[in-house]
């Protein structure tokens, strides 16, 4: 296992600070398909994690590769077009690297976004959900090994990962944007990838309490909730999950679910960005 180090992530941070003209305090982790949010993003100066020393490179189709600094709402932000999953190798305690490296940049809120399946056969392909809470049944944690005493604490509380404050914003912006039958809260459960799930696999999930699937997010929650951020994540219900319905799962099928409905997130987040 290799051993992390704060000197490890301060070299990536060092890297993008010679760089900013101004610290981010809002960061976006924009999942699969979703990298158009970024687009709306003014001032703005992106750089490739190529360019930023020990940063991870994305694999996953879909994924750009790059940080996009700017203002968003008149707000300093930053997007991280483009995240890591486990399925393409890396370990959990790799996947900790892009909010430790935002962490180090002065970042305190995080808005993660991803696409996931939907487990719920009450809501509907398209619809948006608030993670309020998450299953991940794996052993692996992206907090294991030695502890950062930089960053968090050993043992650390996960009964409010995903900030109660930050949902009422989010609620209160689906109510202004009249999205309220097509935003829903829920549990996100994990699951690593990269196949889609099997049939039988999706009705345990349902009856373990799960509401959405995805293969992302929960590390970089927990990283977050280890060194003190304050966390909003919501999953794209990009298409019904494993065997409800008849339909085959494809990446081109969650591509174009996301395509679809993207616009809806997207004027989510600008509002909720405007809030914050
Ligand atoms: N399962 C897992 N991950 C996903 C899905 C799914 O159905 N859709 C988008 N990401």
């Amino acid at each position: 296992m290799e051993t992390y180090s704060l000197d490890f992530y301060q070299k990536s941070a060092d890297a993008i600070l010679a760089k900013l003209k101004e610290k981010p305090e809002i960061a976006m982790i924009l999942g699969s398909s979703l990298g158009p949010l970024g687009d709306e993003i003014e001032d703005r100066l992106e750089i490739p994690y190529a360019d930023v020393p020990n940063m991870l490179r994305s694999t996953a189709p879909g994924h750009a590769s790059k940080f996009i600094f700017g203002r968003l709402q008149g707000k300093a932000v930053v997007a991280l077009s483009g995240r890591f999953h486990s399925y393409e190798g890396y370990s959990f305690e790799a996947l900790a690297q892009p909010v430790r490296v935002l962490k180090l940049l002065g970042v305190k809120t995080l808005i993660l976004t991803n696409a996931a399946g939907c487990v719920r056969t009450d809501w509907n392909q398209g619809d948006v959900m608030l993670i309020t809470d998450h299953i991940k049944l794996m052993g692996d944690s992206p907090m294991r090994g030695p502890n950062l005493d930089a960053f968090g604490e050993r043992f650390f509380d996960t009964s409010e990962m995903y900030s109660k404050r930050l949902r009422r914003l989010a609620w209160q912006a689906a109510d202004e944007l009249d999205q309220n039958e097509s935003t829903h809260e829920g549990v996100y459960f994990f699951m690593p990838g990269p196949q889609y799930e099997t049939p039988a696999e999706i009705r345990a999930i349902r009856i373990l309490g799960g509401d959405a699937v995805g293969m992302s997010t929960v590390t970089e929650a927990l990283t977050a909730a280890h060194c003190g951020m304050e966390v909003l994540a919501f999953s794209l219900l990009t298409n019904m999950a494993a065997g409800i319905g008849n339909d085959k799962l494809s990446d081109a099928e969650v591509a174009a679910g996301a395509a679809k409905t993207a616009h809806r997130l997207q004027a989510l987040l600008r509002r909720i960005v405007q809030k914050l």
